[in-house]
């Protein structure tokens, strides 16, 4: 494995082409994840986002399961690191977010994971963000792309 400094942050695309993929992806994403991580998800609805949050879970330790924390909006879990999944589908906005008091678990001493993240991007810290987008091609498969892992998967 290359050991890259923060210049070297680019960002590199995967091809799921089905859910145990998307499983996978998101447990080697998971494995270079440091304490402070913000990941930024998005993508249409059932693009897969919770599916690739369950393997960052699996990555940290975690064999609780995850579910989708759309009406909960946060769900905490705890892991080798703490890990905050949350759902910005249903916020209106950064206010909203920060109103629900969730802006602090960004500065926590865990992993955040944010999907719809487009709803509060202007209150996601830009330094140590991971943006993962995940679009739905037309042969149903996945395409993962990956900006701002400092290190390449192995
Ligand atoms: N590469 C893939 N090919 C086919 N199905 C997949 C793939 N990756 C994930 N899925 C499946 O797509 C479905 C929707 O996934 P998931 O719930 O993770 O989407 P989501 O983006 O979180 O949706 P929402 O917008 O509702 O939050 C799940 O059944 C998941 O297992
Ligand atoms: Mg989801």
């Amino acid at each position: 494995m290359m050991n890259l400094t923060e210049a070297d942050n680019f960002p590199f695309e995967i091809i799921s082409s089905g859910a145990d993929e998307t499983l996978a992806a998101g447990k080697k994403i998971g494995e270079k994840l440091q304490r402070g991580s913000v990941v930024a998800l998005e993508g249409g609805l059932g693009a897969g986002k919770t599916q690739l949050a369950k393997g960052i879970a699996l990555a940290l330790g975690i064999h609780e399961e995850i579910t989708s924390p759309t009406y909960t909006i946060i769900s905490e879990y705890e892991g080798n690191l703490p890990l905050y999944h949350i759902d910005a589908y249903r916020l209106k906005g950064s206010d909203d977010f920060i109103n629900i008091g969730a802006e602090e678990l960004l500065y926590g001493n865990g992993i955040c994971v944010i999907e719809w993240s487009n709803v509060v991007d202007d209150v996601l810290p830009r330094d140590k963000r991971v943006s993962i987008s995940i679009k739905i091609l037309e042969d149903g498969k996945r395409l993962i792309s990956v900006k701002g892992l400092k290190c390449e998967l192995s």
